[in-house]
């Protein structure tokens, strides 16, 4: 019989974490955290951090009911109104935004403004659609390197899409869904490469549509692997299947995971990024680890026996090894998880808590939960 009752004492360590540290972080919109392990915060409502603190607490409220975290996820997203109506600094990160504030509201009451909320941001992403390249162009200003904004895609992209496929199931129409299958198809043939690694950004011609060339971003460089890169194909492959049943998505999806699990260390957190000399110096990031086991929990839903069982134990052993090794949980600092890493090549964020770690290891250890209730959680959590 399998022991799986560490998920159980992992969700009381963050629950019990959460109900201290949203004392302090309050409505505001944490991103990462500082030398003292405080929360920085971003006043810039556009940027693509603001869903996660919200959504990590509609994550908890749903087992505990706990008011006062709907109380703030709704004021966060009340806030969130002004980067929608300023419309001007909108990218294609609307989907991380209001998939995880107003869909999951809308999920779970139905309220029309919710939804008026989560159909204009889909509205602005389907209109980043570049028709000459079939790709979504990820930003309006460049941040990160000086390629054309307008012709430049990168694969956190993937990560967005979910918004697409609602807006097509909420309506009716089909168009959304459209941009999102022909983005997915541009990701597959210019951003996975032959071994399954990905790119993380591409440049195209946004006026041909032809591929430029791939650039560097948040990696190493054009041929290293960078962890969270691959986690957003990870989970953003698991997402395109759960839309489309397109096994060709759900193919891919187990084979980037393929990769992802190889490249792991022996404690199953990854490092930064997977094609850089390793010593025990070389940072992690546990944010990589907790979006890429959530996406392998929800790709093992897809399929049966052993290989069904070697996706979620990858995941489970990523998560397990989190809570052992990476929760702050006897400390002052105001995030759930450490060791994450922002941006190595331009030294910002190194073994810091990252929101977006906080918010997939909840959401990965939620759904481990909810299988070991329902006695589905078959693995111990070792990979073999
Ligand atoms: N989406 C930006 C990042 O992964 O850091």
């Amino acid at each position: 019989m399998i022991d799986n009752s560490w998920t159980d004492d992992a969700w009381k360590a963050l629950v019990k974490k959460v109900e201290k540290t949203s004392l302090v972080i309050g409505d505001r919109f944490p991103s990462m955290t500082d030398e003292n392990g405080k929360y920085t915060y971003t006043e810039d409502l556009w940027r693509w951090v603001t869903g996660f603190w919200p959504g990590l607490l509609w994550l908890i409220y749903e087992d505990t009911k706990h008011e006062p975290f709907a109380k703030i996820a709704l004021s966060c997203e009340n806030q969130m109104d002004q980067a929608l109506n300023e419309y001007v600094n909108l990218h294609h990160d609307v989907g991380f935004m209001w998939q995880l504030t107003s869909i999951k509201r809308y999920t779970m009451t139905g309220d029309p403004e919710a939804r008026r909320r989560a159909l204009i941001a889909a509205s602005h992403l389907a209109s980043r659609f570049n028709i000459a390249g079939n790709f979504l162009s990820a930003w309006n200003k460049n941040g990160l390197n000086d390629s054309d904004p307008r012709g430049l895609s990168i694969i956190d992209s993937m990560m967005n899409l979910p918004l697409l496929h609602w807006a097509s199931e909420e309506t009716g129409d089909p168009r959304f869904r459209h941009v999102a299958v022909a983005h997915t198809e541009t990701v597959i043939e210019n951003f996975i490469r032959d071994d399954f690694s990905v790119n993380h950004m591409v440049e195209f011609d946004p006026f041909t549509g032809e591929k430029i060339k791939v650039q560097s971003g948040q990696g190493q460089s054009t041929t290293s692997a960078w962890s969270r890169g691959t986690s957003w194909a990870v989970h953003g492959m698991a997402l395109a299947y759960k839309y489309t049943q397109e096994p060709r998505y759900l193919e891919v999806g187990k084979k980037v995971s393929d990769f992802f699990i190889s490249e792991l260390p022996e404690d199953n957190v990854p490092h930064w990024d997977f094609r850089v000399p390793r010593d025990d110096d070389t940072p992690r990031d546990t944010s990589a680890g907790a979006c890429a086991a959530s996406g392998m929990i929800l790709l093992s839903s897809f399929l049966e026996g052993e290989e069904s069982d070697k996706y979620l134990g990858a995941a489970t052993a990523i998560i397990k090894s989190t809570y052992e090794n990476y929760g702050n949980w006897d400390n002052d600092s105001d995030g759930i998880i450490h060791g994450g890493t922002f941006n190595r090549p331009a030294d910002i964020g190194i073994d810091v808590s990252l929101i977006y770690g906080d918010y997939y290891y909840v959401e990965a250890l939620s759904k481990l939960r909810a299988l070991n209730a329902s006695n589905q959680l078959r693995v111990a959590g070792a990979l073999s």
